[in-house]
């Protein structure tokens, strides 16, 4: 697992931008992303949005592949996924929206809702790098604690933790779903390289555990350990708990050249 702790939050977005860019341009166009929502990854798609303003990067033809969608949201409602993706990622990152999934959270679509997803990554032929957050549960995704780390996209329910942290985005804590339809853990584990960005001291407890914790279910993050290329891109304050961060930041900086990140 590659660790970078930034000084400081604002230099999260920039640098986990830098390294989603890295990875497209080695790709090429068609490359396909996976975006999460959730505060954490905003400032990587506003700096994503600059490179591509400055024609630094192209995303005309990529794809992308949201991670997970509330159950059961009037179509159009602003806080469901599909919108919240469209605002924050596919607009200003000029996405085709056409090219630009989120899975089905419709009452009437939910039996095959998980399976459909499933199908339409492998048809695009796997996500090449798929951006992450972390609940504060340690939840990747909706993919709560005790989830399998071998499972795929399916619905889950939300635990009660959860649907108070995101009970801010609705105007009333009832109005949160109880459930969700959410990559798997083994969905997020087949992305080509996974990027996880989180800020403040609120993550430093699921920082601690997804890195240098037990690889465990209760703390659905932590299968990340796993991946042949994952990248956790922090601030200080998210990393407050882990015991190696001046190892991290040793190894960082003296990074050999071909592996360092594009910061202009
Ligand atoms: C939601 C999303 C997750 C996200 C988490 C943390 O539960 N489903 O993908 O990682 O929130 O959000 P934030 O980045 O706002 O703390």
């Amino acid at each position: 697992m590659e660790v970078i702790i930034c000084p400081v939050a604002e230099q999260v977005g920039q640098v986990a931008a830098a390294k989603v860019a890295k990875i497209a341009a080695e790709v090429g166009p068609g490359v396909v992303l996976g975006v999460a929502t959730g505060s954490s990854p905003l400032s990587t798609y506003e700096g994503l949005a600059r490179l591509v303003a400055e024609g630094r990067l192209d995303l005309s033809q990529a794809s992308a592949f949201a991670l997970d969608e509330y159950v059961g949201l009037a179509d159009g409602h602003p806080e469901s996924y599909r919108e919240v993706i469209r605002r924050t990622v596919t607009e200003p990152l000029g996405l085709d929206p056409s090219r630009v999934h989120v899975p089905d959270g419709s009452l009437h679509g939910l039996a095959s809702a998980g399976e459909r997803f499933e199908k339409a990554i492998a048809a695009a032929g796997g996500v090449d790098v798929q951006i992450v957050g972390i609940g504060a549960n340690g939840h990747v995704g909706f993919n709560e604690p005790t989830s399998s780390l071998a499972s795929r996209t399916r619905v889950k329910t939300l635990t009660e933790r959860t649907r108070q942290d995101n009970a801010r985005f609705f105007a009333t804590p009832e109005e949160v779903p109880d459930h969700c339809v959410t990559q798997g853990l083994g969905t997020v584990m087949a992305a080509r390289h996974v990027v996880l960005v989180a800020m403040g001291d609120a993550k430093a407890d699921a920082i601690a555990q997804v890195v240098e914790g037990p690889v465990t279910a209760m703390c659905p993050g932590s299968v990340l350990q796993m991946h042949q290329f994952a990248t956790v891109i922090i601030d200080e304050a998210a990393a407050h708990n882990l015991k190696l961060a001046d190892y991290y930041k040793q190894a960082y900086e003296s990074a050999p050249a071909w592996q360092k990140l594009d910061l202009a």
